[in-house]
């Protein structure tokens, strides 16, 4: 067998390619007799069985994903160089959609923010963006990262997940208002993996050929429309079929029905960072689309399945340290410590060469100075190990400031940023209720925040009134008055 995909196998082997006698009978003493500890064929089908299952993600286990290209339709070289967003390149790619709290097996139609995870094999290298299907996040500093998710997971006692548990991070941490708006709202809870929006969320940094530098956000538009079901519809999709977005993704590529996504910018020149109205890093914003409108950059199309999924999907690793030429990151605490946090996921997750796998492997050659590890497959011979300006070995070696660079001066402390002039907890997301969100998509959400709240007992049941007062006073009150009135109601 070898790693590639090999449809036609020959003749069944054991693992070192010699001939398997039989993968039926275990090697007996008699027909009736024990078994004997040398049927090594039986020990490696025992053994590697009983490995056969990784550690799951931590966030995002559920998911899947499928191959596809993105072409760059239109000129945005003025932005940035980044060889895969110059008009008329085509690049191969990976996706994977999951959603974050749910386990392996948990239902996809749950309501839950969506990952939006993208790996461009350029020429420059491997790029990942790996995003969601909401274009900000629930808190702006990584310390709180975990505390979010293991909040939204399962109870240290029972093992069940919890409204209570919660919202008691939700209402601790107001700055998740605008995100939890818009995950209870009508764009909460996606039809199927093909009908729901992606975006990269943070701000990132473009540079161009002559060394410009502009902040930039993406979003990328599914040309299926956006559709979403109900409450009803979702719960009742759970119970009936818990894998229906990998199910539908799967079933369209397999008929010719290739899903795609057409991807715009909003790009800030460098310099406005300093004055906007908002903090330009705070992940719990948006930019405006007055301010700063959608520049149209290109295409995704989603058009091969894996033919493993485990290999190609289960052990695919993104990250947003996967960066390429032209394109950096910025000072959103957020995004630095996810540069850290993912690729220390994957050594542990997959383990420390996961990054010589097939699916992460860049469609560029390497030289990197990481040596040996577990499973290590690709080597460099017998190379110098060390930085050596005698044995030809070529290493990199800038000195001075960094094209995709930023300033920063003062003290070290352990602070929130500190704010622009229109920065606050609720100001977007009472914009999102009342001017994007429809009369009856604001009824809709309150219906679906006291279904959220069944369970939440005193003194979180209070503060989550106070919340949406916050963030919308008459939109909090109709919350208090309906959950009051609903038949599970805490008196
Ligand atoms: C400081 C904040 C965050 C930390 C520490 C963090 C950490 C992680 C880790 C450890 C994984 C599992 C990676 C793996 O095992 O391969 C993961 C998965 C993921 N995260 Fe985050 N995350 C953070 C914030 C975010 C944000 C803001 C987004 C979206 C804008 C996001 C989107 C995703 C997605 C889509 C996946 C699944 C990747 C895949 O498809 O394999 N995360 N995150």
């Amino acid at each position: 067998m070898t790693h590639h995909s090999d449809k036609k196998l020959g003749q069944a082997t054991h693992v070192n390619g010699s001939p398997a006698s039989s993968d039926r009978n275990s090697l007996t003493v008699g027909s009736n007799g024990p078994i004997v500890l040398h049927d090594h064929h039986l020990v490696d089908t025992l053994a590697h069985f009983n490995r056969e299952k990784t550690v799951e993600r931590q966030p995002h286990a559920k998911g899947s994903g499928a191959f596809g290209v993105f072409e760059t339709t239109h000129d945005v070289s003025a932005y940035t160089k980044a060889a895969l967003f110059q008009q008329g390149v085509q690049t191969e790619m990976l996706a994977r959609f999951s959603t974050v709290a749910g386990e392996q097996g948990s239902p996809d139609t749950w309501r839950d923010v969506r990952g939006f995870s993208l790996k461009f094999y350029t020429t420059e290298g491997n790029y990942d963006l790996v995003g969601n299907n909401t274009p900000v996040f629930f808190v702006r500093d990584p310390m709180k990262f975990p505390h979010f998710i293991r909040s939204q997971k399962r109870l240290p006692d029972s093992g069940l997940r919890d409204n209570h548990m919660q919202w008691d991070f939700w209402t601790t941490h107001p700055e998740t208002a605008h995100q939890v708006t818009y995950l209870m709202g009508p764009r909460g809870l996606p039809k199927s993996w093909r009908h729901m929006n992606g975006y990269g969320s943070h701000t990132y940094m473009w540079v161009n050929a002559k060394g410009e530098r502009f902040w930039v956000k993406y979003h990328f538009h599914s040309c299926q429309g956006e559709e979403n079901y109900s409450n009803a519809e979702a719960t009742e999709m759970s119970g009936k079929d818990a894998d229906s977005h990998r199910r539908d993704l799967f079933e369209a590529i397999q008929r010719g029905d290739y899903p795609s996504w057409l991807l715009s910018v909003q790009i800030m020149p460098y310099e406005e960072a300093r004055s906007y109205r908002f903090n330009p890093f705070d992940l719990t914003k948006t930019w405006s689309h007055k301010d700063y409108p959608l520049i149209p950059v290109g295409r995704m199309t989603l058009n091969r399945n894996p033919e493993n999924f485990f290999a190609q999907i289960e052990q695919a690793a993104f990250s947003p340290s996967n960066l390429v030429p032209g394109i950096g990151l910025s000072p959103d605490k957020m995004l630095l410590g996810r540069v850290f946090a993912y690729p220390d996921a994957q050594r542990r997750r997959i383990g420390t060469n996961f990054h010589q796998l097939p699916v992460n492997q860049p469609k560029v050659p390497t030289n990197t100075y990481l040596f040996d590890g577990n499973m290590n497959y690709q080597h460099s011979g017998n190379q110098p190990t060390y930085l050596s300006d005698t044995a030809g070995r070529p290493y990199a070696d800038h000195t001075g400031p960094i094209e995709d660079g930023w300033e920063s001066d003062g003290d070290l402390v352990r602070q929130a940023y500190s704010l622009y002039p229109e920065d606050d907890d609720f100001g977007q997301a009472g914009t999102l209720l009342r001017e994007v969100f429809n009369d009856e998509e604001r009824t809709q959400f309150v219906e679906t925040i006291v279904g959220a709240i069944q369970g939440v007992r005193s003194p979180v049941l209070e503060r989550v009134f106070e919340y949406w007062k916050n963030v919308d006073q008459e939109v909090g009150q109709r919350i208090e008055e309906a959950y009051q009135k609903s038949p599970r109601a805490v008196k």
